[in-house]
């Protein structure tokens, strides 16, 4: 029996877990009471937690394999943590745009544990958006329409050589050379785990649909990425040193604002490993 309690914290999306310590040693319980909260909201929030790289790391592979992020800095002698770093004199920041993690590989990650390290003392907060809603509030034919396509994905333009943003990035992302991934995936998707349907294009890696040109896709895309983000379908998370936020990529995306310049942020962020999307 968990003690865990569940609270929610917006009518968008996202739970928050109190009475749970995941450095001290989880209870087969308390941790069956995350992972069903992670499958069933598809982001979990946590605070307090002042674990060490070692038991981040433990804490992640009770959900499955870690995927180690190929573009991210790793946090020095672990090469499992990704770190998400942005210094004080840095001006681009990582994330700092609508995304959901991995869609340009072929089976994309199933989520991220991101844990802070240092957090500024204004801003820095992120915010997340829920793709169930998304797809749920959409009309019967643009549903319809949309479960038949499907969408490329892609990291060449934000992490290849010839990116803008990697210019920007210029010492923070490694292995340009592995930019390599396109992958095709449907729209809607439906949940491996929860069963029910998911938007799943992002404003960050989708190139376009299948079949369609980039300017035919471009204002259907930009019409349900304004629509993904309406208010309602999102909620802001404020960190403080030893939060965590576990969110599911297959149905959440998530946005690092980038509103503390000259002062510093760092993030410890584990990838963990997803199963095919359809
Ligand atoms: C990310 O996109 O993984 C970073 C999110 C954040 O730093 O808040």
């Amino acid at each position: 029996m968990s003690a865990v309690e569940v609270k929610a914290v917006s009518g968008g999306v996202g739970v928050e877990l109190a009475n749970v310590d995941i450095g001290s040693g989880l209870s087969d319980a308390d941790f069956a009471a995350i992972q069903n909260s992670f499958i069933e909201h598809g982001l979990v929030f946590l605070h307090g937690q002042n674990m060490t790289p070692e038991q981040h790391i433990e804490f992640a592979e009770r959900f499955g394999d870690i995927n180690v992020n190929r573009f991210f800095p790793k946090v020095a002698g672990y090469e499992k943590i990704a770190s998400v770093t942005k210094e004080k004199d840095q001006v681009t920041n990582i994330g700092g745009g609508w995304h959901t993690d991995h869609s340009y590989d072929q089976i994309p990650a199933m989520g991220s544990i991101l844990l802070a390290r240092e957090t500024p003392p204004v801003g820095g907060d992120t915010l997340f958006a829920c793709m169930y809603k998304a797809y749920e509030s959409l009309s019967p034919g643009l549903k319809k329409t949309l479960e038949s396509m499907n969408a490329v994905h892609s990291s060449r333009h934000i992490f290849g050589d010839q990116s803008a943003y990697r210019d920007e990035m210029d010492g923070v992302f490694e292995n340009a050379d592995k930019a390599t991934q396109d992958a095709v995936h449907p729209v809607i998707i439906t949940h491996p785990e929860s069963g029910k349907k998911a938007l799943y294009v992002n404003p960050a890696f989708t190139l376009h649909f299948e079949g369609w040109t980039a300017a035919e896709s471009k204002p259907m895309l930009d019409y349900l990425y304004q629509h993904a983000t309406l208010m309602e379908h999102t909620t802001r998370f404020k960190w403080a040193e030893g939060s965590i936020a576990i969110w599911d990529n297959r149905c959440t995306w998530h946005y690092a604002l980038n509103d503390y310049h000259g002062t510093r942020r760092e993030m410890h962020r584990i990838t963990l490993e997803g199963s095919p999307l359809n």
